[in-house]
């Protein structure tokens, strides 16, 4: 399992989670699902009360799949500019805060 994870809060006051990766060899087999929900825990307890978003790029749709799946919604569409300065359009999908504390405590059991 890969371990790269940043979390940052942002200005509007949700959380914003970076970096989620699985080794390619270990995708499909739940590592995903307990990276985000290990980040949903850290946020309810640092930041109770507080929306958990993160951003993919539109073309990556492995990765929207699961977002969907995990119950992400869709807030925001837009194009990014890069610094090597091309653009490329990126989807933004974040869990209010109730499903973030809902799958807190469902860890927590
Ligand atoms: C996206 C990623 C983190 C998902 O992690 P994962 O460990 O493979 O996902 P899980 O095994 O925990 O899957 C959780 C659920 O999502 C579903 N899911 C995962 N990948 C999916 C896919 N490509 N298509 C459809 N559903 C998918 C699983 O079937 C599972 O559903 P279930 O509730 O029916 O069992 C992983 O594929 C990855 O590292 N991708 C490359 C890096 C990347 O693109 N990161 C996102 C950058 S924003």
């Amino acid at each position: 399992m890969s371990r790269r994870r940043k979390y940052a809060v942002r200005l509007d006051g949700r959380i914003l989670l970076d970096n989620l990766h699985v080794r390619p060899e270990r995708k499909q087999s739940g590592i995903g699902r307990e990276l985000l929900n290990h980040a949903f825990g850290w946020a309810a307890e640092r930041h109770p009360g507080k929306a958990v978003c993160l951003e993919v790029l539109r073309d990556n749709s492995a990765a929207a799949a699961f977002y969907r799946r995990l119950g992400g919604q869709i807030t925001k569409e837009f194009v990014e500019r890069f610094p090597a300065g091309f653009d490329l359009p990126v989807v933004e999908y974040t869990w209010d805060a109730d499903t973030v504390r809902e799958r807190r405590a469902k860890m927590a059991r």
